[in-house]
């Protein structure tokens, strides 16, 4: 036998043993790998609930699913008292059907929000009618969904970016239109419709030791004032050089002084050195495939050492998309365990096989 086929016969053993030893290993999925430890989350889109392959991959690895844009403000409230409710429903349904609990992704947001919240007769619509029709908008859905989401996403991404900023908030409109206010009263809201769920607040940039600080402090001011806040949402837009252990272990240590509850609500590791939440980001990546699974792996497995070490606190870990095909960051940013064909990377293997 020529050489060739000797290497060649050689490596396709080494893959099948490979395979297989993955496929002995004592856990189906994700799920079960960290049973005992947190929930394990993904961010679903339509084509993954309807696919017979994609929904597998969902029932076998996650037992938490958030609709990555079907439930947001303006597509279940495009215009005032329009609801919409197919999309979701088509998750909330899919979920029933098999068992998972949902997060609620989001209640109130400066993005996907119908215009028609901030308009009035004389132009911006007042600080009332903007508080009421959240409301009647959280009243609406919190309230069909209270069987399957177990926790709301209630603001997202209220605190700026800008750490040279006297004001901590983000200028948004509902910010200009109501103050902190808006987000307190979307708490008090979403408790009145659904007591039993639990509400937290959600951003990005997380990790940055300013805006975390500034996350804590408004936390502190809403808990003083007897707002129903129980968790907050660290949203995990990594990428595969940052944040080290020490950055994201400080954060958490931050965070869980405030609060008893954490999820890392939407995680991915992208492929270069941007992070973070805007839907401004280049699909530049540094590295060739190869050279980017080794660091894509070693990112994901230091990240999930510092989530057990605090499995006490966090209840839940997200993963924002299912798949590189499905990445709001574009398949170039690699920046999910499945490639675009479904199928694991090893950077899968290495967040389910770590004991
Ligand atoms: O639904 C319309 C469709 O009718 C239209 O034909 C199409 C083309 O314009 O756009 C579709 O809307 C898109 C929507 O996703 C649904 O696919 C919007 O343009 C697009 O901007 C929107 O992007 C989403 C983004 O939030 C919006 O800000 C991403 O998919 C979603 O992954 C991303 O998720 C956010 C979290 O909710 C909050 N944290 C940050 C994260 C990333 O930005």
């Amino acid at each position: 036998m020529n050489s060739t086929i000797r290497t060649t016969l050689c490596a396709a053993l080494v893959a099948a043993t490979a395979t297989v030893a993955h496929a002995q290993q004592p856990f189906d999925g994700l799920k079960d790998a960290y049973e005992g430890f947190f929930k394990m989350g993904v961010a679903v889109n339509q084509r993954n609930i309807a696919d017979s392959l994609q929904s597998a991959l969902l029932v076998q690895n996650y037992n938490s699913i958030t609709a990555e844009n079907d439930m947001k403000p303006e597509p279940t409230e495009p215009s005032e008292g329009n609801f919409r409710w197919d999309a979701a429903d088509r998750i909330a349904n899919f979920c029933r059907k098999n068992g998972l609990r949902m997060r609620g992704h989001c209640l109130v947001w400066h993005n996907q929000i119908g215009r028609w919240m901030f308009e009035g007769e004389n132009g911006q619509a007042t600080k009332e009618e903007l508080l009421q029709r959240m409301r009647r908008h959280i009243h609406a859905i919190v309230s069909r969904y209270r069987d399957v989401v177990y926790c709301w996403d209630v603001v997202n991404e209220a605190i700026t970016d800008d750490p040279r900023a006297d004001n901590p908030y983000r200028p948004s409109t509902l910010y200009q239109i109501a103050g902190e206010e808006f987000i307190e009263k979307a708490f008090v809201y979403a408790h009145e419709a659904d007591p039993d769920a639990l509400l937290f607040y959600n951003d990005y940039n997380e990790t940055d030791p300013v805006k975390c600080e500034r996350i804590c402090q408004m936390v502190e001011r809403m808990k003083a004032r007897g707002i129903p806040i129980h968790g907050i949402g660290m949203q995990g837009h990594y990428n595969i050089h940052y944040p080290d252990s020490a950055l994201l272990e400080a954060a958490i240590n931050n965070y869980r002084r405030v609060v008893d509850h954490i999820h890392v609500t939407e995680l991915d590791i992208r492929a270069n050195r941007e992070k973070g939440g805007q839907l401004q980001f280049s699909r530049t990546v540094e590295a060739d495939v190869d050279s980017l699974d080794a660091l894509l792996t070693a990112q994901y497995t230091r990240v999930f050492d510092v989530f057990r070490r605090h499995a006490d606190v966090i209840d839940c870990v997200t993963f924002w998309n299912l798949s590189d095909r499905d990445s709001w960051l574009g398949a170039d940013n690699y920046a999910t365990p499945f490639d675009t064909q479904y199928q694991p990377k090893p950077a899968y293997y290495g967040i389910r096989d770590w004991r």
